[in-house]
């Protein structure tokens, strides 16, 4: 099993956040926690090292509570990327297998690529792997210098002289390390360069002088070293994760109307045949029958498992809850800690009043098959209504009401012959 080292002590200025850039997140998952994530959908890692500095102790919590098998090592004060991987050797100095390096600002990396590298690595023999890709405008990264034997070094490009920043394969910035070989390397590391740091880049000139076998391994997708500096990227990497999860969608078999329009979470399940329409937001876990309608304007906002032809339309909320088959809620309605049975008609305006404001707890609404609820109901959880029963439009409702029967609390239908009239006669 192999371990990684995930950098995410810098301090991630141009997010121009209180946040640290690291626990910025894309569909409510951190950018560290993508990151983690992909390590671990390898399959080869058993543990994970996350390097923190800056806000530290928030990155920390953030680590600890979400990930068994990830653990934080401080940096303090980060004097470079060589200094910060430096910090797990007290961990490791035992540790025989490989150590994958990682940046924790980069979470469109994915684990296929991440074992294709590993496998990379092993096959070639290398005892130190470090991952490029090809950039037409490779301004502000590491240039990687080749020689005719190979990969010869590393260079910034505020070290780079004119010809090297010429070269167009640029450091990903991810390692893959033949431990008990490389981890020799971070004692030797020097500040001798334009920004006075410990370069972890430096590991490639070093380990061409002890005689090991050093590789470069070429990414595919360059999408997938996006790295997030500001905001701006920030929304650039969301829609780029988005995109890749709406096609994989489309491949699948769902129709996506417009995809530009249209957000799907990475934890959303969606079965063939269902038609996602414009504008429409799906966060969370969610499982998505086959045939279902869902949009233009809807939003459901996870846990919600929707059973087959099932219609959410437009401006329906959905949160927390589970609707049978062959139901519809059209239009207009917020539907939240509900279970919702088979053949229901949910009004327009229809709400599940699931929250109280004033003791902060939430409750349950249940709607049995064939209920028919008419428009503009606020059903006052928690509350039952049983199957077949009939909700009068305009209702509210605060008791449970029994199967096949009508609930109506809207005041009775009080008709003036010729008001009208009257009055414009003055
Ligand atoms: C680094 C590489 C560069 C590569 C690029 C890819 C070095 C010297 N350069 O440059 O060749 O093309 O990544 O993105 O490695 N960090 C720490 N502690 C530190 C310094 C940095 O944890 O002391 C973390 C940062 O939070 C960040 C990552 O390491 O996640 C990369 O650091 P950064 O300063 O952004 O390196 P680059 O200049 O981008
Ligand atoms: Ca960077």
């Amino acid at each position: 099993m192999l371990k990684s080292v995930i950098l995410a002590a810098g301090k991630g200025t141009r997010m121009k956040s209180e946040t640290p850039k690291v626990l910025h997140t894309i569909f409510d998952k951190t950018l560290v926690g993508y990151v983690i994530e992909a390590v671990n959908n390898t399959g080869l890692a058993d543990e994970n090292f996350v390097v923190v500095g800056h806000q530290a102790e928030k990155v920390e919590e953030h680590v600890k509570k979400n990930y068994s098998n990830a653990r934080t090592v401080l940096q303090s004060p980060q004097l470079g990327t060589g200094h910060a991987v430096s910090m797990v050797l007290p961990y490791l100095e035992n540790f025989e297998g490989e150590v994958i390096v990682l940046c924790g600002d980069t979470p469109l990396i994915t684990a296929e690529t991440l074992k294709e590298f590993v496998e990379f690595h092993r096959k070639s023999s290398s005892d130190l792997t470090v991952m490029s890709a090809m950039f037409d405008n490779p301004a502000n990264y590491g240039r990687i210098i080749r020689n005719s034997i190979g990969v010869e070094s590393i260079v910034e490009e505020k070290d780079a002289t004119v010809e090297q920043k010429a070269v167009k394969e640029i450091n990903a910035g991810i390692y893959c390390l033949d431990w008990s070989k490389v981890k020799y390397a971070f004692s030797e590391l020097k500040t001798n360069n334009a920004q006075g740091e410990y370069y972890l880049t430096d590991i490639i000139k070093w380990g061409n002088e002890k005689g090991l076998k050093v590789n470069a391994y070429t990414l595919k997708n360059n999408e997938e070293i996006f790295g997030i500096n500001s905001k701006s990227n920030l929304a650039q990497a969301a829609k780029m994760l988005n995109r890749r999860i709406i096609n994989k969608h489309l491949d699948a078999g769902v129709t996506v109307v417009d995809p530009d329009t249209t957000w799907i979470s990475p934890e959303t399940i969606i079965e063939q045949d269902t038609v996602i329409y414009p504008m429409t937001y799906i966060e969370g876990k969610n499982k998505i029958g086959k045939n279902c309608k869902i949009g233009p304007f809807a939003h459901l906002r996870g846990d919600v498992v929707l059973e087959d032809f099932v219609k959410v339309g437009n401006f329906v909320e959905v949160k927390k809850t589970t609707i049978k088959s062959n139901t519809n809620a059209c239009h207009l309605s917020y539907i939240g800690d509900s279970e919702v049975g088979s053949n229901v008609n949910i009004g327009a305006g229809t709400i599940t009043a699931n929250y109280n404001p004033l003791t902060k707890e939430k409750s349950k609404t249940i709607i049995g098959n064939n209920v028919k609820i008419g428009s503009n109901s606020v059903l006052v959880a928690p509350v039952t209504i049983e199957e077949g029963a009939n909700v009068g439009a305009l209702s509210v409702i605060t008791k449970d009401i029994p199967s096949w029967a009508l609930a109506i609390t809207r005041a009775p239908i009080k008709i003036v012959e010729d008001w009208v009239k009257k009055v414009l006669k003055g």
